[in-house]
């Protein structure tokens, strides 16, 4: 891995660490500091003509400094010559915005994607895109990797799996639900939430019978809790016997982790795609686990022109 060069901007500097760590390589020695006014400014300060570089970046909070971090070390990597530019960014932000849910709505996922593809980023390498689809709005070779593998090996290490139910927490998160739980062979259950009628507060229905079952809710975001805490409240009020969630992305803005901590959510376990909190880590009932070997293994085998999926076969 000597011939590879890791840079990283200031969202998730010790996600980066640690996929350094796993690489058995240094960071490439760089700069990213604010001027006077916060403008950004970035200094590499190792040669990098003609190397196979990766930027290691979320666009996590605050999601409009950490991409532009990202779009002006990439204007800086393709100055000075790097080879390629592969934007490894694990929470990819501004996803939710992926299409136009009324007139005169931007999209603002493209847009981000026009962004990084125009700075010059050859590959982008994600985790778990709020939408699949959102790797076509990239006109690059895009990766989307599946943070399953990591929350099924948790589970698996954690939890008896014969009273085990995934829950898909709306009805949007079916596919991502149905592929954790055919890993480990365990039923599926919706929470399916209506709004009858205007002006009136929402239904929640669960769709299958969790009573007695050890429920765990899977999704791509956590962010104010609400989705994840409304859930966890329906399946209790039906007998489920304890409900745990694995989410991917722990956006967890506001109040969100009071929220969780104060809710009867046995545990929320998220992944380091977003830099934990104080808060998160202090907090009674989250945990995190990392994605740095997942994140690692990709930019080797990408390094090495091997083949990414069949990380998940
Ligand atoms: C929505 O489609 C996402 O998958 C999450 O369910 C949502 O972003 C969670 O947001 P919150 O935690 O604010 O309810």
């Amino acid at each position: 891995m000597s011939d590879i060069k890791l840079l990283a901007g200031n969202s998730n500097r010790a996600l980066a660490d640690s996929i350094a760590a796993y690489l058995g390589v240094s960071l490439t020695k760089c700069q990213v500091r604010r001027f006077a006014d916060m403008e950004i400014f970035v200094e590499i300060q190792e040669n990098v003509r003609g190397q196979d570089t990766f930027i290691i970046q979320s666009t996590s909070f605050p999601a409009n400094d950490h991409l532009m971090e990202l779009l002006i070390m990439t204007d800086a990597l393709r100055r000075a010559s790097a080879r390629r530019i592969t934007a490894v960014v694990p929470y990819f932000g501004y996803a939710r915005q992926d299409r136009k849910p009324a007139p005169r709505a931007p999209i603002s996922a493209k847009l981000v994607s026009n962004l990084i593809t125009r700075a010059g980023v050859d590959r982008v390498l994600t985790v778990d895109l709020h939408a699949g689809q959102i790797q076509g709005f990239f006109d690059i070779p895009t990766d989307n990797l599946f943070g399953a593998p990591v929350m099924v090996r948790d589970i698996k290490e954690r939890l008896d799996l014969n009273n085990v139910m995934v829950i898909s927490p709306d009805v949007g998160g079916v596919v991502r639900a149905r592929a954790l739980a055919k890993r480990i062979d365990a039923p599926l259950a919706i929470v399916d939430k209506r709004r009858e009628r205007a002006g009136e507060s929402e239904v929640m229905n669960v769709i299958g019978d969790v009573s007695g079952k050890s429920c765990i809710l899977v999704d791509d975001i956590v962010d104010s809790g609400g989705t994840l805490c409304n859930a966890a409240e329906a399946l209790l009020s039906r007998g489920a016997k304890e409900v745990r969630a694995y989410i991917t992305h722990g956006v967890l803005s506001g109040g969100a982790v009071a929220r969780i901590t104060s809710s009867k959510l046995k545990e929320l376990v998220v992944t380091d795609s977003i830099q934990p909190t104080e808060a998160v880590r202090v907090a009674s009932n989250i945990r995190v686990i990392s994605i740095a070997p997942l994140m690692g293994e990709a930019i080797a085998r990408t390094a090495k022109e091997e083949s990414v999926s069949s990380l998940f076969d």
